[in-house]
This record gives structure tokens, sequence and C-alpha cells, in this order.
């Protein structure tokens, strides 16, 4: 593979922790670098920081236009702008079509707060807890056209405490959220971690991101 600097896109819609691990990331290596910066919402804190970072960020407002084609399309028009490896989404919170999951086929990325396929969707903490899970997590995937599902790139896992809360375990989990995305894709970009099929493997040569402890709870 050429030496030629890897790059990608981040797509988000609100906080940016995860874009700003990426950011850090980034340039603390020379791995890839993050070309640009794409929102749904003119508000999204993580626009701020790009722009802090000198890192050139656009905006596509979801409720400026009439369908979710539309919107896409004008979506695609600003990601393709940047002329990117890799469109990652990190916190970007619209359901995509199949024909803008299509476009970006084997280059679109998703960090989902859950160890999938456990717990697609939102309020993957509370749910958990709900669920009695002794382990949660957080998934790094490859976008199909169904929702949250796709080839494993990463996932970290943390444990459940006695008397979590959702606040809790989702700082937990965002910790290791932040380690797992940049390397994952750097592995990724770097032809480390290569789709057969449903699967990645070698994911399975990563080392484990984990907050696990072994001792036993008192009863
Ligand atoms: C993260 O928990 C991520 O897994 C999920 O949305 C959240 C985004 O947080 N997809 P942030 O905007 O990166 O801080």
């Amino acid at each position: 593979m050429s030496k030629r600097v890897r790059s990608i896109v981040v797509l988000i819609s609100g906080r940016g922790s995860n874009l700003a691990a990426l950011v850090d990331y980034a340039q603390n290596s020379p791995d890839f670098v993050v070309a640009g910066v794409v929102s749904n919402r003119a508000d999204a804190p993580g626009l701020a920081f790009a722009s802090s970072q000198g890192i050139p960020t656009e905006v596509v407002d979801h409720a400026l236009f009439g369908s979710r084609e539309a919107f896409e399309h004008a979506l695609a028009g600003v990601v393709d702008l940047f002329k990117s490896d890799a469109v990652v989404l990190a916190g970007f919170m619209r359901i995509l079509t199949p024909s803008f999951v299509n476009r970006y086929a084997g280059r679109l990325i998703n960090i989902h707060p859950s160890l999938l396929p456990a717990f697609p969707g939102l309020n993957t903490h509370e749910r958990a807890l709900e669920a009695g899970v002794r382990v949660h997590g957080a998934t790094v995937h490859l976008v199909t056209a169904q929702l949250d599902h796709g080839p494993i790139l990463d996932q970290a896992v943390v444990q459940v405490h006695e008397n979590d809360t959702p606040e809790a375990l989702a700082r937990r989990v965002l910790e290791l959220e932040h380690r797992m995305l940049p390397r994952a894709v750097s592995a990724f970009l770097h032809g480390k971690l290569k789709a057969k099929g449903e699967r990645v493997p070698g994911a399975l040569r990563l080392p484990l991101l984990t907050a696990l402890s072994t001792t036993v709870a008192p009863e």
C-alpha cells in the first residue's frame, strides 16, 4: 500500500468527544488526517472544537430538506468535497437510507455504544441495565443498510457494577470508545481490518480493550 496519507471525514450531531479523540490521535501520529467535519446540526459543540483545531467544517441541516433523500443528496455532495478514504459516523444521529450507505459501502464506519448485535438503537445504557447484562461496551463497525449492523471492526468491554446508573455506565463506555475508535480507524485505513463477508477476521488480533474487575462483589 502506498505511503499516501489517508484521510477521513467525520459526521457528527452533537458533543463530538469521539471526534476529539480522532483529532487528538491524528495530531499525534502520521496514521491519518481528519480532512473535514460535517454536522446536521449547526449548534453541535463538536463543530466549534473542529474549527478551533483548524479543521474545515460544514453544516447540512436536515430540517431544511423536504425528504430524507434530498437531505442525503446534499450531505453526500459535502462529504465528497473532502475526497476522504473513509467516512466516520461519530455520534451522527440520522438514520441513513440504503442509497447513502451503498454510495460509501465498505468505507463507512460507525461507533455504537453497545456490544452489537445487542442493543441496537437508542438508550443503550439504560437498556443494558434493564436487561441485567454483566458486561456492556461499544462497537466500531462497517455500516450496512440495516441500522447498527455490519462487519465488526472492534469492540470494547466494560463490566456492569452493582448499583450502576446509565450515566456512570455511559462514562466508562465512552472512555473506551475514545481509545477504540482511532485505533480501529487507523487499522482499517491501513488495510489491517478487511471484511470477509459478514466478518472482519483481523479484528480478533487487536488487543481487547476492557474495563473488567476480577474481584467479586461482597454479598
Ligand atoms: C457515543 O456514545 C457514540 O458511541 C454514539 O453517540 C455518542 C456520541 O458521543 N454513536 P460524542 O458526540 O462522540 O461525544
